[in-house]
């Protein structure tokens, strides 16, 4: 038996444990009371809502160095990330600045001509003259002020597009560089989940919340300035009340972060029982555990919304006393403006072009706060997305290429767990052109040294090496031309036959995917499909049979032209008839390779030049059929066994 079997028997009764008994995930403290005064109800929603605060702060401190999971990266990270993408574009950003700061200057240009007008009717009356030319400046004020705009909004869509086509560029880079094993052992339901839901919400914080936010902002600055250039005494009670209003604002931005980190996280959770579900579905209903998995779901949701409740509640405390606060500088500076008036400290074109800014600066405000906000819940997507790029790589490929095409594994030693290793020193020495069959029980880490041998993980210890290079040292695209591993798991992605088949070597001609085609035996029928292979086949698309997918992975095999090929029970899965036809393409695709088979037929291994025996994480025997035979140990056991 392997070495990780004890301990998983020692917990596998959690398996079967009756959860019902189990203390609600939710704690009957968040639950509102049914009972009591107004006051008490009152004093009961802010305990609520500290209590949401502490799990939140649990949430997020757990998952910025989780032991297995995603991690979540910091706020500094994600400053960066998004001062890179603008420092990027300085010319577009300081272009994007310019054009709003004007749009924005000349919309404040209005009421102070406006004012004027009113001094001047005041002043003269009736009799008043030159307004003709005010009124013409007023409009003309206007055009430009409707095609500054114009331009700036043209600029900001293209600016945001860009940002956002970089943005997603990144993660899609930071995704395809993960290290498979990390990407194996994980939860997929929150890799899913950052990529689907949390780009989203990334990408429109990107494209519209960040120049909507400058905007807002320069709009709010320039009305301050203008309404400072215009009177100071009248400008104070809007001042004043900003300054109020800061405590709350920062209080909200340092807990922002946390709580939508934590929403998001609790999405992440949703999904992952989601997909362990509908993945185990036949377990789930062979063993009638279907009310366990409910409950499991109805659990995730209860959690979530208690984290949606905390920053909801975070968002109405800030929006509540901020749509307040906005409302007293128009009543005050009416006040002030009626008393400095009557002490000749303002003229009444003052007041009206105060009245007019106080007023119009309640848009923009509103901008600049709904803004902060979609811009935090960007931010939290940002801090998970950017979290999957602070997870090291397995590989940092060196500029060695192989000298030779000889691989060589010496003393590996391989832990999908640490301290659980599972393979326990391996020496192996292929010659070229080479056919090894490895046998042995199920769990004794075939497999494992498959992966090893096609670089796939890299060992813990000793070193699997090609021409004298560790396969985890080389570049992607030069181990893939060196090693591959076949599995039973063939993969048709959603594009062209072309497509699907240069893969490995982009630059393909159509001529080399037509002989890769027909070394498989594929090219009839694909010639006969509606648009050869330009047909689009995958998922949704154009269906392949079974065969078929498999041919055209070997026909990618082909192209890749791996000199060396590990094949994991590459032909198990198939029915025997298709097994058949499948079988030419193969020995094509063999031919003139070095073959390491894992075999589970052993009529494979007794056609192999050598065999190796693993037993528990070691290879016990190793030689020809005849040799082992000889020999009258495990193989002789097992060949005896599968041949009466
Ligand atoms: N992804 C994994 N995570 C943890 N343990 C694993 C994983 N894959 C395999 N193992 C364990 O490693 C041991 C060897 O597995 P494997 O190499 O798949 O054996 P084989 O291919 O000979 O059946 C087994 O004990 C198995 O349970
Ligand atoms: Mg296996």
């Amino acid at each position: 038996m392997t070495s990780t079997a004890p301990d998983l028997l020692a917990t596998s009764a959690q398996t079967w444990r009756d959860r019902s008994a189990d203390p609600p995930v939710v704690p009957d403290e968040l639950r509102p009371p049914t009972d009591g005064g107004v006051r008490a109800r009152n004093r009961a929603l802010w305990q609520r809502h500290d209590l949401r605060r502490q799990r939140a702060e649990d949430v997020y401190l757990a998952s910025r160095n989780p032991v297995r999971g995603w991690p979540v990266s910091g706020n500094r990270a994600v400053l960066a990330f998004f001062g890179d993408l603008v420092r990027s574009r300085r010319r577009s950003f300081v272009l994007l600045v310019v054009l709003n700061a004007l749009a924005a200057g000349s919309a404040l240009v209005v009421p102070r001509l406006l004012g004027e007008l009113v001094n001047r009717v005041q002043s003269q009356g009736t009799g008043v003259t030159g307004l003709d030319s005010l009124a013409l400046t007023v409009v003309g004020v206007v055009v430009l002020q409707a095609l500054f705009t114009f331009a700036a909004q043209r600029t900001s869509t293209y600016f945001g597009q860009d940002l956002l086509a970089s943005a997603r560029e990144y993660v899609v880079g930071t995704i395809l560089r993960l290290p498979v094993g990390r990407v194996e052992s994980a939860s997929t339901g929150d890799l899913v989940t950052r990529v689907t839901r949390d780009v989203g919400t990334m990408a429109r914080s990107v494209q519209w919340g960040v120049p909507r936010l400058l905007i807002s902002l320069l709009t709010v600055v320039l009305s301050v300035v203008a309404m400072l250039l215009n009177s100071l005494v009248l400008a104070l009670p809007a001042l004043l009340v900003f300054a109020l209003c800061t405590p709350a604002v920062r209080t909200y931005l340092r807990r922002a972060p946390k709580a939508y980190i934590t929403e998001g996280a609790t999405y992440s959770r949703i999904n992952t029982t989601l997909t362990e579900t509908v993945e185990g579905a036949r377990t789930v209903e062979a063993l009638g555990l279907s009310a366990g998995r409910v409950r499991a779901g109805e659990d995730d949701i209860e959690v979530s919304s208690q984290a949606e409740r905390y920053s909801m509640t975070l968002r109405n405390v800030l929006f509540a006393a901020l749509n307040g606060a906005f409302q007293v500088p128009q009543v005050v500076t009416l006040v002030v403006g009626a008393y400095g008036y009557s002490r000749g400290w303002v003229d009444l074109g003052q007041i009206t072009a105060a009245m007019l800014y106080v007023v119009a600066l309640g848009e923009p405000l509103d901008a600049v706060i709904g803004e902060v906000d979609r811009l935090q819940v960007g931010a939290a997507s940002t801090s998970r997305l950017l979290g999957i790029a602070e997870v090291p790589p397995d590989r940092e490929p060196g500029d060695r290429l192989p000298d030779g095409a000889e691989l060589v594994a010496a003393d590996l030693r391989f832990a999908y767990r640490e301290g659980h290793d599972v393979l326990h020193g391996v020496d192996l020495r292929l010659g070229t052109g080479e056919r090894l069959a490895v046998v042995g029980p199920s769990g004794s880490g075939k497999s494992t040294l498959g992966r090893l041998l096609a670089g796939i993980n890299r060992p813990r210890t000793g070193s699997a090496r090609v021409g004298g290079v560790d396969l985890v040292d080389l570049p992607l695209e030069v181990l893939r031309t060196e090693v591959a591993l076949v599995t039973q798991e063939h993969h048709v992605f959603i594009g062209t036959v072309r497509d699907n088949i240069v893969l490995a070597r982009e630059d393909s001609s159509d001529d080399a995917v037509r002989d890769a085609l027909r070394a498989v035996g594929s090219l009839a029928w694909v010639e006969r499909l509606p648009d050869g292979l330009d047909t689009m086949i995958g998922s949704g698309r154009f269906a392949l049979t079974p065969a078929q997918a498999q041919q055209v992975a070997l026909a990618r095999l082909i192209i890749a032209d791996p000199h060396t090929l590990v094949l994991d029970e590459a032909t198990s899965l198939i029915d025997p008839r298709t097994a058949r036809t499948l079988e030419g393409s193969m020995n094509n695709l063999l031919t003139g390779r070095t073959v390491v088979a894992i075999a589970h037929r052993l009529h494979t291994a007794h056609d192999a030049d050598r065999i190796a025996v693993v037993m528990d994480g070691r290879i016990v025997e190793l030689g020809s059929h005849d040799e082992l035979i000889a020999l009258d140990g495990e193989y002789a056991d097992l060949w005896r066994a599968w041949t009466s």
